[in-house]
């Protein structure tokens, strides 16, 4: 039973405010988890509200229908309460920053109290054994740097990794061959949000880069690592002009479809999130239907983890992957629900940070839990290193049970 929560605003990776959370509860138990928050934030997420308002909020309408009256055991009913307090569906009046928030600092609560690692306690004894691959952010730009690439992410994907910690290691390689190789051209380059290196090139150059990165890599390491982007098609999208804005060129969304497929085919990508705008269900389907057997097509802002519009897509064969950000929905329970809508019908979940991240490491155990096959976790920096190195941690706990 919940017997106390407490609200407080703590620095993110941004340097901004943002909401944590402690659940404490009747039997000793304790749970701590804090809200991340995105740049490049889909039209169609929940509401992030000022962490102080959001908290004010929380504590006037949520909190007192949580102490003394839910169990942190029962997930489904912390998270139906957080959303019945709130009574709209967009988190809007409590803020999704508070209800993420409480919503994982009670399922580590309920965690605590069982004494099980809080990937068993979600994931429950049937659990799965896969181990998710990382997506590793090396390049970028978009709304997460200024004057870097246009297109927002560039991923290494080690899909021949043998185990999640090889995996890790191989994308921090890739990551620092890539400035290995910046310094050889002499391109200066600092780092985004998520400490993906952030040159002032053209998106050419970089697709360059990764394919000469990740084969350095492979050979070295003996497994094969490919790439794969985050397009973040709806920050590019000019909706007056019905065009995608490049540095130097702009294109329609049928030269858009047509470029994304030509890049599948020439780097043989892994991976392309986001590749046309949040609106753009047909062009979605049109890509999904050339590239989608090579390839995953993922939605991010498309479905901002929400089984009503992830549902749509299903139904207009749009995509074939998506983006699970807890953060997006409100609650962990609608986060699950997203990646089981997903899988039941072929989707491949993608479990992910922010762009504004904090020493929260839930998503982890998320991924572990659900048996996700992919994690967006960064490649490099503390907020990110927090989420995989909590991975290789769970690894070898897993393999030694
Ligand atoms: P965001 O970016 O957290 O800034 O929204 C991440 C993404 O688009 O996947
Ligand atoms: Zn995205």
């Amino acid at each position: 039973l919940v017997s106390e929560i407490r609200l407080r605003q703590v620095l993110d990776s941004r340097g901004n405010r943002t909401v944590e959370a402690d659940v404490v509860t009747e039997s000793g138990g304790f749970g701590r988890a804090a809200a991340p928050s995105g740049a490049s934030t889909g039209e169609y997420e929940a509401i992030e509200l000022d962490p102080s308002e959001a908290i004010a909020s929380a504590r006037e309408h949520a909190v007192p229908r949580l102490e003394g009256k839910v169990f942190v055991g029962d997930q489904r009913d912390v998270d139906r309460t957080l959303r019945a307090a709130d009574g709209t569906d967009d988190f809007s009046e409590i803020g999704a920053n508070s209800a993420v928030a409480i919503s994982m600092a009670a399922s580590k609560a309920a965690a605590d109290v069982t004494g099980a690692p809080l990937y068993q306690h979600l994931g429950g004894a049937f659990r799965g054994e896969e181990f998710p691959t990382p997506l590793g952010n090396v390049i970028g730009g978009g709304e997460h740097a200024a004057d870097a690439t246009a297109i927002q992410e560039f991923l290494a994907v080690p899909v021949g990794a043998p185990s999640v910690q090889d995996a890790v290691f191989a994308n921090a390689a890739v990551h620092q061959e890539v400035h290995d190789l910046l310094a050889e051209r002499d391109i200066a380059a600092g780092k985004g949000d998520e400490g993906a290196w952030a040159p002032s090139i053209e998106d050419d150059e970089a697709f360059e880069l990764m394919a000469e990165a990740t084969d350095a890599v492979a050979d070295e390491v003996g497994f094969d690592i490919k790439f794969g982007l985050d397009v973040a098609g709806a920050e590019m999208y000019d909706e007056d002009d019905e065009e995608y804005v490049y540095r130097e060129t702009t294109r329609s969304t049928d030269e858009q479809i047509e470029y994304i497929a030509d890049l599948v085919e020439e780097y043989e990508l892994a991976y392309v999130e986001d590749p046309l705008d949040e609106d753009d269900y047909s062009g979605f389907a049109e890509l999904t239907e050339k590239v989608g057997d090579r390839t995953l097509v993922c939605g991010d802002d498309l479905f901002v983890t929400n089984v009503e519009r992830l549902a749509t897509g299903i139904e207009q064969g749009a995509g074939n992957s998506i983006l699970v950000k807890p953060n997006q929905i409100g609650t962990l329970s609608d986060a699950v629900d997203a990646v089981e809508l997903a899988v039941e019908n072929g989707y491949e979940p993608v479990i992910s940070h922010r762009s504004g991240e904090t020493e929260d490491t839930t998503i982890a155990h998320l991924a572990v839990a659900t048996g996700a096959p992919y994690i967006k976790t960064g490649a490099v920096g503390g907020e990110r290193t927090a989420k995989l190195n909590e991975l290789i941690r769970i690894e070898q706990n897993v393999s030694r049970l």
